[in-house]
This record gives structure tokens, sequence and C-alpha cells, in this order.
């Protein structure tokens, strides 16, 4: 039998300074090679999660099974199989890119000619080699946090875990890392990142759980999450229409500078119809992850 990449049983994480209960009865599993992303609101406790499977710090209750392996009585055996890059990671300023990931798989143990044979795929990937030797302080926040995940990628673990890999990077580069993230899990091992991209955890996961306060609010299949939100359709209305006459259309949630209009396909055929009739500007997109999103949490709140 194969075992689980990851299985937590009631996991519990009290941070003793503060008495801060960051995470509260974490129960998850997750099976299949691919990648399983963590969403939630500043302070859901996402970092944490990683943290303890990452074996930096003693869960403190519950289970916790890394690749098989118990993260409290197998800790070696789970640093030896994951790879890490945490969310407060820095470059060292007068350390090149090449130099970053060089050392790392040397401080790992990978031999010199592996190191640089490895240092060079993954500069490659990430469309650094023309910046391997240049020094960190005199790079761009971007590239800098592309070095950040070139270090964690590099060692080719069987789990990597990143923490807000994407985080500051332009649109183009971001949907470079997607690609790369996406040949890792079918060259190389499974990845758990975290994001607050929801379009990125849409495009990615194959596995979605969604935290809020220390506890699981979601968990599952993009796919599964869109059922949380019972309407099928969306509807963005930027002109043309009265808040009061759209309530019939729907269920209303304003947003910014227009109001969303969430409903059947039916019905929305029947606003679009209106809408061109009155030449009003509205716009139609199926339901999304970021709407699931925007629904559980505001549920929490409410409660
Ligand atoms: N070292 C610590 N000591 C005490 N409390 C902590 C510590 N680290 C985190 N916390 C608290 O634990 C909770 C969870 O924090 P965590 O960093 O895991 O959240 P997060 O989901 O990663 O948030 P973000 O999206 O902002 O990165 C928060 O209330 C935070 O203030
Ligand atoms: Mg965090």
């Amino acid at each position: 039998m194969v075992a689980s990449i990851l299985k937590t049983i009631n996991l519990s994480k009290i941070y003793r300074r503060g008495k801060i209960k960051a995470l509260t009865d974490v129960s998850l599993e997750f099976n299949d090679r691919g990648v399983l992303t963590l969403l939630g609101r500043n302070g859901a406790g996402k970092t944490t999660f990683l943290r303890v499977i990452s074996t930096q710090l003693m869960p403190t209750s519950g289970k916790v099974f890394v690749l098989g392996y118990d993260v409290v009585k197998e800790a070696k055996a789970v640093r030896n199989n994951i790879a890490v890059m945490p969310q407060e990671g820095a470059t060292l300023p007068p350390l090149t890119p090449w130099d970053h990931v060089y050392f790392t798989l040397r401080i790992k143990g990978i031999s010199k000619n592996v190191a640089k044979e490895y240092t060079n795929d993954v500069l490659e990937k990430l469309d650094l080699m023309q910046y391997k030797d240049v020094h960190a302080d005199r790079l761009s926040g971007g590239l800098r946090q592309r070095i950040l995940v070139a270090m964690a990628m590099a060692y080719k673990a069987r789990l990597l875990l990143l923490d807000e890999p994407t985080l500051g990077l332009d649109p183009l580069s971001r949907r470079k890392i997607w690609k790369i993230v996406r040949e890792y899990c079918k060259n190389v091992g499974s990845v758990i990142l975290t994001t607050h991209y929801l379009d990125e955890a849409e495009v990615l996961s194959d596995q979605v759980v969604i935290l809020n306060n220390g506890k699981v609010l979601a968990n599952g299949t993009v796919d599964e999450l869109r059922n949380f939100v019972k309407e099928k359709v969306k509807i963005e209305v930027y002109s043309g229409f009265l808040f009061e006459e759209l309530q019939s259309y729907g269920r209303l949630v304003p947003v910014a500078d227009r109001l969303r209009v969430l409903t059947n396909e039916k019905t929305a055929q029947e606003l679009v119809n209106e809408a061109i009739k009155r030449g009003a500007r509205v716009q139609t997109s199926p339901i999304t992850l970021d709407d699931v999103f925007v629904e559980l949490s505001t549920e929490v709140e409410q409660e």
C-alpha cells in the first residue's frame, strides 16, 4: 500500500506566548500526488500548519504523518524527504542566485557534481540563468522571490512545501511558477502551497483546504468547493440597473464599483437580455473559488 502524502488527525497547535490557538482539531488527508492548496485569511493558521508538518514546530496535540512518517517520532525521515520555502524567507545580499541554490543543496548533503547539475537545471527553469552571477542585493524583489522558490525546488524532494511562492510576482512570472509547479508534480513529487490568489488556487490545485481561525472550513476539489455556493452563475452589473431592481434576479453581493448577482442560468439569461435592451454593461461568468471563499468567510464572520 502506498502511504498517504499527508495525514493529520485532530491536529492542534497553541502558541504558549499569547496563548493563541493557531490550529484546532485539523483532520485531513492528502493522498494523491498533486497540489494541495491551503487558503485562508491572514492569521488563519496556514503558516503554522506548514511549520508543523515540516517538523519546525511541535504539535500541541494530535497526530501528523508526512509520507507515512510521524512528524514527532520520525522527524529526521520527514526532513529528508521534504523541501520548504518559508514565508519569511530572505536572500543573502552578497550571494548570487547560483550560490543560494548550490549551497542549499550542499548543506542538504548533495555531492558537488549533482548539486551543480541541479542548480543549473532549476535556474534555467525559473528564468534566473541570466542573473546567476548577480548579487542578490542588486536584484528586484520578484527575482529574489524566485531564488527562494528555486532553493526549495532544486532538491527534488518527494514533498515540496511552498508558503506564498508567488507573493509579489508579476502576472507572467506567476504563470511561469504555476507551470513549473505542475511539472514538479508530474516529474518529481507532490506540492503543498499557500496563496492568497484564488485564481492561482483554482488553476493549480487538485485539493483545496480553506482554514479559518485555525479550523478547517472546507476541504475538497475545486469543483466540490464550488458547490458551497448554491447558484451556478454570477453577473457583474456595472451600469443601467438599480439595486432594488436587481434583487428580483437573484442574490446580490456588492463589490467595489459594481453589483454582483448570483443566480441560475435561466434568470441570468433574462437579466442579460434586459441589459442588452437598456444598453447596460454586464458580464456573466461561472461561480469561481473567489465566490466560495467570500461566501464561506462571510458566513463564519456572521455567526
Ligand atoms: N510565533 C508565534 N507566537 C505566537 N503566536 C503566533 C506565532 N506565529 C503565529 N502566531 C499566531 O497564530 C495565528 C496563525 O498564524 P499563521 O502565521 O499561521 O497564519 P497564516 O494563515 O499563515 O497568515 P498569513 O496569511 O498572514 O500568512 C495568528 O493568530 C498569529 O498571530
Ligand atoms: Mg502565513
